[in-house]
């Protein structure tokens, strides 16, 4: 694997999910491959889950691991080419790429949507020229538009926490005092409509999503209705998509907040959220402390999805 930007990447999907359980039951067995092998994580955002979580995936595996956090302790760095540097960047992320590139084996890189321009945040510019310009094996610890290891990770648990061959999974927008990146329902999205799941997105009017991702999925605007029969309701919020809209919240409606009363129209379903979660806003203390609540496991398992990935690479060096 050279590259993991979204679910096309892993391949057979059901051969992923029975790798990623052979890794949890044996996460210590592959050591052998990250001997000598390095990590590098790039973070132009902050992280509590993904910085930790892909750290133990790597020790894991026996690899060393480094850290940049491009904001604190490094040059600014340009992004756009033609421009000229006579403000405060002082170097160019094409200079600045294949020297990381130099010193490590892999490179993860977590970059997010700016908001400036959906065009921008869509081409991904900042992952993309990594993946082109590192010679490294490339994966994303969240990109503008994408986040494949949380997926991965929430499709892992679901696996895990599903009482029926083909569960019910109802991913709920839900209101949030910032504008949030598309990030995690797209990849959310991506990976549900590759998996053996009935999968129905519910949101107020304007906040369709990408229907690169969306693609087959039943859209149910009555949240009420959408929760009816569901087996794992995931929570999120995020921002608008549509043009002219992009990046901007069009509603705080917290009749959208999951609480224990839409909860008792499922069949008894579990509840997920990526984290961290504004409690109150997205999901009530209750709803998340109850024991329907996985978001802890959930979590958890982001060692595993990137584990996976990383062991792909490993073997594809
Ligand atoms: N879910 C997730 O990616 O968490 P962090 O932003 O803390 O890494």
């Amino acid at each position: 694997m050279r590259a993991f930007t979204n679910v096309k990447d892993l391949g057979d999907l059901n051969a992923a999910l029975k790798e990623a359980a052979e890794v949890k039951k044996n996460r210590f067995g592959y050591q052998q491959l990250g001997i000598n092998k390095t990590l590098l994580m790039v973070f132009f955002n902050a992280s509590l889950r993904t910085r930790l979580s892909t750290q133990k995936a790597a020790m894991n595996l026996g690899m060393n691991t480094m850290v940049l956090d491009v904001n604190q302790g490094a040059w600014r760095l340009e992004t756009e080419r033609g421009v000229i540097m006579d403000g405060d960047k002082s170097e160019h992320i094409l200079e600045a790429i294949p020297v990381m590139g130099s010193y490590c084996d892999i490179i993860g890189v977590r970059s997010f949507a700016k908001f400036e321009s959906k065009a921008d945040d869509y081409s991904e510019n900042i992952l993309q020229q990594f993946i082109q310009y590192s010679g490294r094996p490339v994966f994303s610890m969240e990109g503008a538009t994408t986040h494949p290891l949380q997926a991965f990770a929430d499709l892992i648990t679901i696996e895990e926490y599903k009482t029926k061959t083909r569960p019910k999974v109802v991913m709920t927008w839900a209101p949030h005092p910032k504008s949030l990146p598309q990030a995690v329902p797209n990849s959310f999205a991506d990976f549900m409509n590759e998996a053996n799941v009935d999968f129905v997105i519910t949101h107020p009017e304007g906040y369709e999503l990408d229907p690169q991702f969306v693609r087959g999925a039943t859209i149910e605007y009555n949240q009420e209705k959408a929760f009816q029969h569901a087996d794992f309701i995931y929570a999120k919020n995020w921002s608008a998509f549509a043009d002219g809209h992009y990046g901007e919240i069009l509603s705080k409606d917290r009749s959208w907040t999951v609480d224990t009363a839409k909860m008792a129209l499922t069949d008894n379903a579990r509840f997920m959220h990526c984290l961290p979660v504004r409690r109150n806003m997205i999901v009530t203390d209750d709803v998340i402390e109850s024991p329907q609540s996985i978001v802890i496991p959930e979590a958890a398992n982001r060692e595993i999805s990137c584990e996976v990935v990383l062991k792909r690479m490993l073997e594809s060096l």
